[in-house]
């Protein structure tokens, strides 16, 4: 499969922050060259800088790109990819691999954009950057298992690339994984802040806050067997000090004013899907 891949040249339409990311990453495999990969976009600074640091080609025509890559990847924001799409739908072949990042942008719209493609849409998250991703991804014909092993193999140098159900499941992803980070990064700002509290310098403090997140995730991470609540308990004893932090946490409700956010943000994600209809 790699054999395939590696013949393949994938062109990213839109070379901000997340094609970035995934550019490096498949730049990491060693099957993915630089020569194989293009990318278009509005302004030039990016590309000038993506072909300067990666020795990737790059084009400000979307529809040379589209008819240069046998997989493309819709990398604009949400709200600029009709706009990106509408003049070049097309220069799209028959059975082009299309694979969109656009959050809100539902399948039913991308197939009638693009009624010939290959169908993805996919939801990686920034952490991917360092092979850690989330990537969650939805074709539009179940039973492309060709699509399937393409896009695992593809985006596997990023992380964990996991198959959704449907578009609800991925959705949810979206929030707890990719929004998510953002969420974690919040959690990770009120511990680093009570540290400074208690007198500890930024970078202490900073550094303090990364490894007890790193250190718990890694801990879970190398014991699957073991529920988290049972990795859990082994921290809190009966009436100690982690217990009594818990218990305040439990009675100030904070699943609850963490679900209520998740909810707002799968609710923001509705309401950009129904705005792009
Ligand atoms: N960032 C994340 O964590 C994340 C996670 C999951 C999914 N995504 C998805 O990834 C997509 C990109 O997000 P991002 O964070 O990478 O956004 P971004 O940094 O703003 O990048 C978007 C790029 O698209 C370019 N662009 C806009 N219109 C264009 C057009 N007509 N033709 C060519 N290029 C065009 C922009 O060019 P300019 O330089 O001129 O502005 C910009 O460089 C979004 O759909 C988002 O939903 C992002």
């Amino acid at each position: 499969m790699n054999q395939y891949i590696k013949s393949r040249r994938i062109g990213f339409l839109g070379a901000g922050n997340m094609a970035q990311t995934m550019i490096r990453g498949l730049l990491e495999t060693d099957f993915v060259v630089p020569e194989k990969i293009l990318a278009s976009n509005r302004t030039p600074g990016k590309l000038q800088k993506l072909s300067e640091q990666y020795g990737i080609r790059t084009t400000p025509n979307n529809e040379e790109l589209v008819e240069q890559s046998d997989i493309v990847v819709l990398s604009v924001k949400p709200q600029d990819l009709l706009a990106a799409l509408e003049p070049i739908a097309r220069s799209f072949s028959q059975d082009q691999i299309v694979i969109s990042l656009a959050a809100g942008v539902r399948m039913p719209v991308l197939e009638k954009l693009l009624p010939e493609c290959r169908l993805v849409r996919l939801m990686p998250n920034t952490p991917s950057l360092i092979g850690r991703g989330v990537i969650g991804y939805l074709m539009n014909d179940d039973e492309d298992s060709a699509l399937e092993s393409t896009v695992e193999d593809l985006f596997s140098s990023l992380g964990q690339v996991l198959r959704m159900a449907d578009e609800d499941q991925l959705e949810a992803l979206m929030v707890a994984c990719s929004s998510g980070t953002g969420f974690v990064f919040e959690l990770m700002m009120y511990w680093q802040d009570w540290l400074m509290e208690h007198d500890f310098d930024q970078e202490t403090a900073r550094r303090m806050t990364v490894e007890t997140f790193v250190g718990a995730s890694l801990l879970a991470s190398q014991s699957e067997q073991i529920p988290l609540e049972e990795l859990q308990n082994r921290v809190a004893s009966r009436k100690g000090v982690t217990t009594a932090g818990l218990q305040s946490m439990r009675e100030l409700e904070i699943e609850r004013a963490l679900r209520i956010s998740f909810e707002k943000a799968a609710l923001r994600n509705s309401e950009i899907a129904r705005d792009l209809k």
